[in-house]
């Protein structure tokens, strides 16, 4: 317990109910690190774009928003009879699953609502909507205490790299923290769970790369790491070579969006860079992922679809003049991309460390 970070997390709380429980109350992410604005999304085409334009993002806060989202918009349906109920949800809720394509948190989150709404069926339609909303704040619930374990694990890593009286560095990349879960991070975890067990910010060093196009890392884990008073800097994405050759990062840790049965992990684009280069330079690399973002149901990397997004967002979107000239291609713009499993040192899941074959670290943890 740290309730300096407490009031930070409380602050800046990715996903939480607006009024009434009638709408989702979310921090707009495309504003940060600049403006701290909080909006309120109340209709499914609301939720959609959010999700769509990373107002809200992250695999665990993802599904977390589509459960809260499906929850505000099913209470919205007449209280008729259940059929009528079950159809009108069931197309909400294919139309959030169009929102994004890689992070399995939110087909995850959608299929347990609907399935806690089938297990219902024998109850009035009012009764339904009082316990979607309940199972929506289980899964925040249980997100939170997901991200504890993993960062505990993760801690005993750190444990195992520090040097006493040197700063321990750190490598992440796009941003698996507080605002991509609803509250410890992933990867940013075993910094968090650090500080709560008495480490101080500066005995770590939390090298963020910048996430180019869309700059997650610079504008959002720099955010909130320097923000809980961890010691941290900013990268370009071209730097992380030479950071790794001049010995200054000792560890990595990174988050994912969807992990294949076989332990490949689809994540913010550049991930399986880092990965490669770490294996030259003989840095642990460890891919944070809650069960939730393990899909025994895609057998290898090559089967997590790989969300394309706008050229623009290379080209122009984020800056006050063009940064490419108008004409110019940018139409090749993954989002994610898949680091092999054979570059990874382990896979730190809520339930345990998983190395060496994966899937059956896998099974033996019940996932
Ligand atoms: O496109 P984004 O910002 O949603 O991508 C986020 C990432 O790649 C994260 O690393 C991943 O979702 C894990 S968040 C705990």
């Amino acid at each position: 317990m740290n309730q300096k970070l407490d009031d930070f997390f409380e602050k800046v709380i990715t996903v939480k109910w607006g009024p009434d429980r009638e709408s989702v109350d979310i921090i707009d992410q495309t504003l940060l690190p600049g403006t701290i604005k909080r909006i309120q999304i109340r209709t499914q085409e609301e939720i959609w774009e959010a999700i769509k334009k990373l107002r809200v993002r992250g695999a665990p806060a993802i599904g977390v928003c589509a459960a809260y989202g499906i929850a505000v918009v099913a209470n919205q349906f007449p209280d008729s009879d259940y059929q009528d109920f079950a159809q009108r949800f069931h197309e909400a809720k294919e139309y959030l699953a169009s929102s994004r394509p890689t992070a399995v948190n939110l087909f995850w989150a959608l299929n347990r609502m609907e399935d806690t709404l089938r297990a219902n069926v024998d109850q009035p339609v009012a009764s339904i909507k009082e316990i979607l909303y309940r199972e929506a704040e289980a899964i925040r619930d249980e997100d939170v205490a997901i991200s504890r374990n993993i960062g505990e694990i993760g801690f005993g890593l750190l444990q195992s790299q520090k040097v006493d009286g040197e700063e321990l560095g750190i490598m992440t990349h796009c941003n698996a923290g507080t605002l991509a879960t609803a509250k410890y991070g992933t990867a940013t975890a075993p910094m968090y769970i650090a500080l709560e067990h008495g480490w101080k910010g500066t005995d770590m060093h939390v090298y963020c790369d910048e996430t180019r196009p869309l700059l997650q890392g610079a504008r959002l884990t720099s955010f909130e790491l320097s923000n809980s008073g961890i010691t941290t800097s900013v990268q370009c994405d071209n730097m992380a070579s030479l950071l790794m050759k001049s010995g200054r990062v000792k560890i990595i840790f990174v988050g994912c969006d969807r992990v294949a049965r076989n332990g490949d992990a689809a994540n913010k684009i550049g991930t399986s860079g880092l990965a490669i280069i770490a294996k030259h330079y003989g840095i642990p690399f460890f891919v944070c992922a809650p069960s939730s973002t393990i899909d025994m149901n895609t057998p290898t990397g090559d089967d997590i679809p790989i969300e394309m997004r706008d050229p623009e967002e290379i080209k122009s979107m984020w800056y006050t003049e063009p940064m490419a000239p108008a004409g110019a291609d940018a139409s090749f713009n993954p989002a994610f991309d898949v680091t092999d499993h054979n570059l990874i040192t382990g896979i730190i899941t809520e339930k345990g460390l998983c190395q060496g074959d994966y899937e059956k670290a896998f099974l033996e943890l019940g996932i």
